[in-house]
């Protein structure tokens, strides 16, 4: 027994001796290493599983989806322990598969096998007939890659040292030196593609000793005799980094050894398109050859995709010209961050860097299924199909769909997962058949949901962005202001002036009627008219009744007289003018004064200018923390309690409530809350939440993949008025939108409240009257709210999100309203305005009489001089 034991434990260390000196142990369970561990074509998938020392295969037949037809086997060959397999690989039209690996563990030798299906058999351990063929006189190569002409029949194996045709009809294999055909003795293949009329191989060479680089990239291009079907180079394509850009800092130093990292992919298509996707340099190349005479490897364009690796892991044609390109993404030192499956349609759009891709996958509705890793291997095209490997060695199998529908992942929990065709939804549309997603409609069509392979034209005068789902009239997106700039004070805000220019102020029309200054003059004129008569009765009617009329006249004009205080009766007729003006100014002064304050007066018909007020105006900005006066405080408090009633509209969306979900944040904690009201009308989806307090935080979530083409954000609270203040009544609306656009999944939305408090100071009496209202600023960019369609594309997180920050600025805006003149001060200035009038005329008498009574003098003094001596004609003074 303990001999036993020790004989035992002898063994193991032995096995473990063994194993530590072999030059190739190999990952059994990674399934990135050493090659491409799927296959395809339209009769079945073929996985290589070299999880256990005896590798198998899982087998899926075609049709590949979830029915009873679909039938699956995991088979092995016989005497298959150490074999390990690097790649599995079959042709476009034949019912068999062909792998190929090396011996491990103690063992060597390379081999080359075939699997050969027998439609007969039922059984799954008879369907496949096995046969292998080994050589032993290579040793290990970290590279090594096969691949079959279309045809089926040949197999080609490419590696460092060795190359061979292996023939599955007549089970022959002719292996030779690589150095025979390899134009650089150096050249480790990485990927190879065959076509019935050339290969394209990529693959490391040596650089010149004295290079920065030591190993370099190379893609040859491979044609096959007629006569023996040898493989040789007829052209070469160096993928020259640009000088300063990081990948022209690439050494490579250790691209002699395997490393998933300098893994290559190689795809052609049917009209002689080549795409090599190269990871290491984040480049995907596309070349172009002429299958008729295929002798240059033309270079067409490339994509590189940023300072990451992992562009081009993987690339794969499909059919109508589509190809899927595996874009992973890993930073510079290889640590993943994301994989994802670009769909191009390049045979219309061409392919280069700006290239869009016509779909991403995973998306908002193409999700991964549960149990798939997020990290991607491996794609492989039927080409109808496209197959998808993870790391974990899970497989998912897109299928094409027809137009109007889209391949939606089926979680049936069995391996590999299926695709399923699913109508395209509202908004989208899909008019070729492929593995793509469906598109959003342009801006101008929508798609209600009914017919999913074009959008049609909306009417011409409704809101109908990207993705439309129904037409929208524009008046869905109205903003609502409550608040318009303050009043600006009159150019004049003193009394005396306002009084004098509208005394003095002679316009045309209504001014005309209404002017002081006017009726004035008539009555001056009037006056004038008087003196003229007077005059006239004085020196051209000689009468006594005409005397005495003139006597009475100047009687009572002089007791008229405000001006001379009885002196003169022209002073009486003038007096007659002033009264006017006076009088006039009385009135207005009268009716000016209640002019205010301005939210109740109305026009000023009796002045030129009908805007005129008895009002002048202050606005200024206060800091919130200052405290405010005792009776500003109430109207801080009124505002400060009003409760908010936050109203949102989702404008042209499929979308349902049952897709909402919201959150507030309290403290730090994210709490679910109830809406008040939530429905969808005619594509508008309309939400009303009462938020718990002013200044809240809130998160709503839509889960799913509607697209929303605008959105309207509003807040409502009710109104309150008491004796001398009124909180108004909170009712705004600001819709963010942009023709040709569409929301993005994360919205992003801050809105600042602002105070805003009238105070209207009294015409009598101290205590003003207050009202107040929040103003709200919208301070995201509308800008970073929407996306282009190209830039939809690119969004694939599969549920949306609004946050919507409300926060009240640090100041408030607060508006005085004061009476420009109140009651006391107009008495004043109208008995100062009656006084300076009359003492203007009386001025003008005093000087009258200054300059006249001399000049009187003189006259008569000539007069009588005149008459004494007629000859002569000086006055003497
Ligand atoms: C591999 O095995 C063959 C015989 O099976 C032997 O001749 C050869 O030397 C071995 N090569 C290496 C590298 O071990
Ligand atoms: C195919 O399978 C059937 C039934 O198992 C068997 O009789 C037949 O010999 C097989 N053919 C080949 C070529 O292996
Ligand atoms: C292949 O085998 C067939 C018979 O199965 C034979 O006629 C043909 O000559 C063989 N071809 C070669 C190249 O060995
Ligand atoms: C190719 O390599 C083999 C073995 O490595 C060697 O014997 C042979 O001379 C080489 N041929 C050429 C053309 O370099
Ligand atoms: C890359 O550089 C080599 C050597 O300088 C040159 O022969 C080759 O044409 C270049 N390739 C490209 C694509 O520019
Ligand atoms: C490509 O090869 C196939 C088979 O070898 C041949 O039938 C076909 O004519 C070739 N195509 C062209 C364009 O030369
Ligand atoms: C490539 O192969 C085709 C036959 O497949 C042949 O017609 C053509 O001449 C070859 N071209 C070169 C450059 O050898
Ligand atoms: C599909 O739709 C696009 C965009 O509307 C259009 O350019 C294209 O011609 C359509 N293709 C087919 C096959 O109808
Ligand atoms: C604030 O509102 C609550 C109820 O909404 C009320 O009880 C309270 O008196 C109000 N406070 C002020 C200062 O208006
Ligand atoms: C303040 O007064 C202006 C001018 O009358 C008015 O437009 C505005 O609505 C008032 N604001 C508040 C908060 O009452």
């Amino acid at each position: 027994m303990a001999h036993h034991s020790r004989l035992a434990i002898f063994f193991l260390i032995l096995l473990f001796i063994d194993n530590s000196y072999t030059a190739f142990p190999p990952s059994l369970l990674d399934y990135n290493a050493y090659g491409v561990k799927i296959a395809m074509n339209e009769y079945f998938f073929v996985e290589v599983q070299n999880d256990n020392y005896a590798p198998g295969f899982l087998v899926q037949f075609a049709p590949y989806n979830d029915t009873p037809v679909s039938v699956q086997c995991t088979v092995t060959f016989r005497n298959s322990i150490d074999h390990y397999i690097y790649s599995v690989t079959m042709g476009k039209s034949q019912q068999q598969f062909f792998f190929a690996g090396e011996l491990t563990n103690t063992k060597n030798g390379t081999f080359i096998g075939v699997a050969k299906y027998n439609a007969s058999s039922s059984s799954c351990d008879t369907r496949f007939s096995f046969t292998v063929q080994y050589f032993y006189n290579y040793e290990h190569q970290e590279y090594y890659v096969i691949h079959v002409e279309p045809s089926g029949r040949y197999a080609y194996g490419f590696a460092n040292k060795f190359i061979f045709i292996f023939d599955s009809f007549n089970i022959s294999l002719n292996v030779w030196n690589g150095n025979e055909t390899w134009p650089d003795h150096s050249f480790s293949p990485h990927a190879i593609d065959i076509t019935n009329n050339f290969s394209v191989i990529a693959g490391f060479i040596r650089n010149a000793v004295d290079a920065t680089a030591v190993y370099i990239p190379v893609i040859y291009l491979i044609n096959f005799s007629s006569f023996t079907n040898y493989p040789y180079i007829v052209d070469q394509y160096r993928p020259n980094a640009t000088v300063d850009t990081w990948q022209y800092l690439l050494t490579n130093s250790d691209a002699d050894t395997y490393s998933a990292k300098y893994d290559m992919s190689v795809s052609i298509n049917n009209n002689g398109g080549v795409l090599v996707g190269m990871q290491f340099i984040n480049r995907v190349f596309l070349f172009s050859v002429a299958r008729s005479n295929p002798i240059r490897l033309y270079f067409i364009s490339r994509n590189t995709n940023g300072r990451s690796l992992g562009n081009g892991k993987s690339v794969a044609w499909l059919d109508n010209g589509f190809a899927a390109i595996l874009v992973n993404t890993y930073s510079l030192n290889y640590q993943w961050a994301s994989s994802e499956i670009y769909v191009y349609d390049i045979q219309t759009y061409g392919y280069n860097s700006n290239s869009t891709p016509l779909s991403i996958f995973p998306n908002q509705h193409q999700l991964l299924p549960l149990s798939f890793s997020s990290i991607f291997l491996q794609i492989i095209s039927s080409p109808s199909s496209l197959a998808l490997l993870d790391d974990q060695g899970n497989v998912l199998i897109m299928n094409p769909t027809p137009s109007g529908y889209f391949p939606a992942v089926r979680d049936s929990g069995s391996m590999p997962v299926f695709t399923s065709a699913q109508l395209c939804f509202p908004g989208t549309y899909k008019n070729r058949s492929g593995i793509h997603d469906c598109s959003i409609c342009p801006s101008g069509t929508k798609n209600g949901g009914n017919s999913s392979t074009q959008c049609v034209a909306c009417a011409t005068n409704s809101f109908c962005p990207l993705g439309s789902v129904s037409d929208i009239p524009l008046s869905a997106l109205t903003t609502t202001k409550q608040v318009i700039a303050y009043p600006k004070s009159p150019e004049s805000i003193i009394f005396d002036e306002i009084l004098l220019q509208n005394m003095f102020h002679i316009g045309s029309g209504h001014c005309l009627v209404v002017s002081p200054i006017f009726w004035s003059l008539i009555v001056a004129a009037f006056a004038v008219l008087i003196v003229i008569l007077m005059s006239i009765l004085k020196h051209r009617v000689d009468h006594p009744q005409s005397r005495k009329i003139r006597q009475r006249l100047k009687c009572i004009f002089k007791h008229t007289d405000l001006i001379g205080e009885g002196e003169l009766w022209v002073g009486g007729l003038v007096s007659f003018a002033v009264v006017v003006l006076v009088s006039f100014a009385y009135s207005f002064s009268r009716q000016y004064l209640y002019q205010y304050p301005i939210e109740s007066a109305s026009d000023s018909h009796f002045a030129c200018d009908p805007s005129l007020r008895n009002a002048k105006f202050q606005t200024n900005l206060q800091s919130i923390s200052i405290p405010p006066t005792d009776a500003e405080q109430k109207m801080f408090y009124l505002l400060n309690n009003q409760t908010f009633t936050l109203h949102l509209d989702f404008v042209n969306t499929a979308a349902n409530c049952d897709i909402i979900s919201l959150q507030v944040l309290y403290g730090t904690r994210w709490s679910t809350i109830r809406w008040l009201s939530c429905s969808n009308v005619n594509s508008i989806l309309s939400l009303t939440v009462v938020l718990p307090y002013q200044h809240a935080s809130i998160q709503i979530y839509i889960s799913g993949t509607q697209i929303i083409g605008a959105l309207r954000v509003g807040l409502s609270s009710a109104g309150q008025e008491d004796e001398h203040y009124n909180l108004k009544e909170l009712n705004f609306y600001q819709a963010f939108y942009k023709y040709g656009e569409v929301l993005t999944q994360n919205l992003s939305i801050n809105l600042d409240m602002t105070k805003v408090i009238n105070e209207t100071a009294a015409m009598v009496g101290e205590e003003s009257d207050y009202s107040g209202i929040y103003i709200p600023t919208f301070t995201t960019d509308i800008d970073s709210l929407f996306l282009t369609e190209d830039q939809y594309v690119y969004s694939t997180s599969s549920s949306a999100l609004l946050t919507l920050v409300i926060s009240e600025t640090p100041y408030y805006v607060k508006n005085l309203q004061e009476p420009i003149a109140k009651l006391s001060e107009i008495i004043f200035h109208n008995i100062l305005f009656t006084v300076v009038c009359l003492e203007i005329f009386g001025l003008i008498f005093l000087l009258y009489k200054l300059v006249s009574t001399p000049l009187r003098h003189v006259y008569r003094s000539c007069y009588a001089a005149k008459h004494k001596k007629n000859n002569e004609r000086i006055c003497v003074f």
